[in-house]
């Protein structure tokens, strides 16, 4: 196999996401990937890439992974998958009891699907059908943030505010009603983080007050908004929507499919609020990003209004690869590496690592907003360039690194197996990345 037979086969065969395949033909063209190892991809010919977006925030612990590898072997040898209605085995089984006991036992039931836009759609229909079961029929609506993305099925969709995304569709969308973003960059002059977040919750709350009776849930994406430009928020935020979901009785989504599984420093970014939603989407990184796995955990409370004799009370949702055995064992194997390794201890030193060796951009006059939480980074570009974000990528790939700047915001966020020189090969490749693209 050549790189350039595999380029025009796929260009033929292929239709690649969230792309204008025309891009592909000439000005974006396609990074033909012949394998991975650790951090590295390298394509047909030797070239290689630093993989610094982890294959859409989903590699946490490299690629090919050896622990991985050989929890699948074992597992592919005992049992790939089986139907979860009716049937049960010991990877979800486990699974469910361990993410449960990460959440203090506070969700202690599992759904499971297979992409993150399931996992949305799932919390949202269980939470107006929740409703629905306790007698409180007028309970349809949903509320996002401002700049929310949540994903790109139709329901999905409804509570996503990326018009790029979503436009096209409006005529198929019920969409839910935004309120304002905590987003620290939007702090005027003299203010911090924490009085934009105080300002955004005041918001929420006038929402509240007028429309909780037929609101069913909030959905948020804690501490982070990452698909529109790493919008990056005060804890504070999540302590207030808590405090006012409950005094309006509206149940608190937290879609942690991006920033879960360790990437903003605590395992649940929820945590670093002090609070508990009613339901936590967990996807992308929970399978170490080997195989399609998403959850959806609830609490007690919930299960407990659906649980009854009347069949339709219950939550007649599934999907054929419900509970797959080989992404559960991944999963598995991806919180064992958290346990045995201490990855969210060494991340704290890692971060910090990440920081330093992209600090220098910060005297950039182009370079706005450098911020950081965990192991994501980002930075915005000054410039009118329209074309910014794809002259930015191409010259990444010139300085053997992969990221994909969303707009004119640059982020990494690389799996934590990232080594120094790794990171400094990081830092070395956005500071020239960044002055091609200036050009
Ligand atoms: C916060 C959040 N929710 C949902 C999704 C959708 O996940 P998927 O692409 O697996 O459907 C994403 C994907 O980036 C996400 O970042």
């Amino acid at each position: 196999m050549s790189n350039t037979d595999l380029l025009q086969r796929s260009l033929s065969a292929v239709w690649h996401p969230c792309t204008q395949m025309k891009q592909h033909e000439n000005d974006l063209p396609l990074i033909p990937i012949a394998r991975g190892q650790g951090v590295w991809l390298y394509d047909f010919d030797g070239k290689r890439y630093l993989d610094g977006i982890s294959s859409w925030w989903v590699n946490l612990f490299g690629h090919c992974n050896p622990r991985i590898n050989a929890a699948l072997r074992e597992q592919l040898e005992t049992l790939e998958h089986v139907i979860l209605a009716g049937c049960t085995h010991q990877p979800v089984v486990e699974l469910s009891e361990r993410l449960s006991a990460l959440t203090g036992g506070a969700l202690g039931h599992c759904f499971y699907a297979s992409d993150g836009a399931s996992a949305t759609e799932i919390a949202l229909k269980m939470s107006f059908h929740s409703w629905r079961n306790r007698g409180r029929t007028a309970k349809q609506d949903f509320l996002c943030l401002e700049g929310s993305y949540h994903g790109e099925t139709v329901g999905a969709l409804a509570v996503t505010d990326v018009a790029i995304f979503k436009d096209a569709y409006a005529p198929l969308i019920r969409p839910a009603a935004t309120v304002p973003t905590p987003d620290a960059r939007r702090a005027e002059p003299g203010e911090t983080a924490i009085d934009v977040a105080r300002r955004a919750a005041a918001a929420l709350e006038r929402h509240l007050e007028m429309h909780h009776a037929s609101i069913a849930a909030l959905i948020v994406e804690p501490l982070i908004q990452c698909a529109s430009v790493m919008a990056m928020y005060d804890p504070e935020y999540l302590r207030l929507a808590r405090a006012l979901c409950d005094r309006y009785e509206v149940h608190l989504i937290c879609d942690e499919i991006a920033v879960g599984c360790g990437r903003t420093g605590t395992f649940f970014a929820y945590e670093q609020a002090g609070i508990r939603p009613d339901f936590l989407c967990l996807s992308k990184g929970i399978s170490g990003g080997y195989l399609p796995l998403s959850i959806v955990l609830t609490t007690d409370a919930v299960y407990g209004t659906f649980y009854d004799d009347a069949t339709a009370r219950g939550f007649l949702h599934s999907h054929s690869y419900t509970g797959n055995a080989l992404a559960c064992r991944a999963a598995l194997a991806t919180l064992d590496i958290f346990d045995a390794d201490r990855v969210l201890e060494q991340n704290i030193t890692r971060s910090q690592k990440l920081a330093a060796a992209l600090a220098p951009l910060a005297a950039h006059p182009q370079v706005k907003h450098l911020r950081q939480r965990g192991m994501i980074l980002a930075f915005d570009v000054e410039t009118a360039d329209p074309k910014f974000s794809r002259r930015f990528y191409r010259a990444a790939l010139a300085n053997e690194a992969l990221i994909r700047p969303i707009g004119n915001t640059v982020y990494l966020m690389p799996p934590y197996i990232v080594e120094d020189d790794e990171i400094a090969h990081l830092g070395q490749a956005v500071e020239k990345a960044l002055a091609e693209a200036l050009e």
